[in-house]
């Protein structure tokens, strides 16, 4: 894509609103010292390893195009990145992708065991939905919405979402890469919790139907660039920048190993312009998605 990636725009605003996700997950984690220690021990290891906290980021976005403060969507922030972290934690198990690095150390079941990696993770996805459920305590937020917000975040992280990816990821792996498959997974595994962080962003802050819609079509495509990008960076990324191993998609049904590198960027191309298409009804309102959406393409993390 030509256009000028607007980079510092989106670096500040991941950076200030990044600053924000950190301080509230901090507060709203039980300290190393609440028994039982060693699974808050492991849970704060992984989630304070150093993620691009984009999940958070995308909530807050969401919330904003409705006129929410970011302050006031940070329970539910906090949320999806635990929700996310949940994910990776469990990602990574000798069961799933065996990996050794994440965000730069070595992996939660490597430090604490399998059954801890388990139970922190556990304990996050638990956690998640009682921070989400306190953006009630906020007075602007009408209980119908969080009762709605509730309800897309446990859809697009079940079996029909981001578990049912996990689960088409499995099956596929050390079989033949098809072209059906690759989207599926992807859009299954990534694009739901992206999307729903969206939706549940927009749902909170009292977004309209149409704003909702146009949040979804973006979150949609956003996830499926996203994960191409993230196929992409296995093959050609740099382990130190990454925080994780590259190489490890050898057996996996992935874009470069459907479409090829070349066409794999290609195919990231079209999904961000569609991405940004997608926000332009929203005028200035949709400028940072814009900006966030041109950054995500170029990373290198
Ligand atoms: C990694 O997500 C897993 C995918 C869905 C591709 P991120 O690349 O957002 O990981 P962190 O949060 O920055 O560590
Ligand atoms: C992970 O996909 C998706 C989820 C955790 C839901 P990957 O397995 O490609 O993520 P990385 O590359 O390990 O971060
Ligand atoms: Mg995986
Ligand atoms: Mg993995
Ligand atoms: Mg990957």
């Amino acid at each position: 894509m030509r256009e000028a990636p607007r980079r510092p725009a989106a670096e500040a605003f991941l950076a200030e609103h990044g600053r924000l996700v950190e301080e509230a997950l901090d507060r709203h984690l039980p300290s190393v010292d609440t028994p039982p220690q060693i699974v808050h021990r492991a849970m704060r290891y992984s989630v304070f390893a150093g993620g691009k906290r984009l999940r958070p980021i995308l909530v807050i976005a969401g919330a904003g195009v409705a006129g929410m403060a970011p302050r006031d969507i940070l329970p539910a922030a906090c949320a999806a990145e635990l929700i996310h972290t949940y994910s990776l934690i469990h990602d990574d198990l000798p069961a799933m992708d065996n990996s050794p690095m994440r965000r730069g150390r070595p992996t939660c079941h490597v430090v604490f065991g399998e059954a801890m990696a388990v139970l922190a993770g556990d304990a996050l996805h638990a956690l998640a939905f009682e921070l989400l459920v306190r953006t009630a305590e906020h007075p602007g937020c009408p209980p119908e919405r969080i009762v709605r917000a509730v309800g897309e975040l446990t859809r697009g992280i079940g079996t029909a979402g981001m578990v049912g990816g996990q689960v088409l990821d499995m099956i596929a792996a050390g079989g033949p890469p098809d072209e059906a498959s690759v989207r599926e997974i992807h859009r299954l595994k990534t694009g739901s919790l992206i999307r729903a962080c969206l939706r549940i962003g927009g749902i909170l802050g009292g977004a309209s139907e149409a704003d909702i819609e146009i949040l979804t079509r973006y979150g949609e495509n956003l996830g499926l660039a996203f994960q191409i990008i993230d196929d992409i960076l296995d093959v050609v990324g740099e382990q130190a920048k990454l925080g994780k191993e590259t190489g490890s998609d050898v057996n996996k049904v992935t874009f470069p190993a459907v479409f090829g590198l070349e066409r794999s960027r290609q195919l990231a191309d079209e999904a961000t312009r569609q991405a940004i298409a997608s926000v332009e009804p929203l005028g200035p309102r949709g400028t940072h998605l814009r900006d966030l959406a041109l950054f995500l393409l170029q990373r290198e993390r």
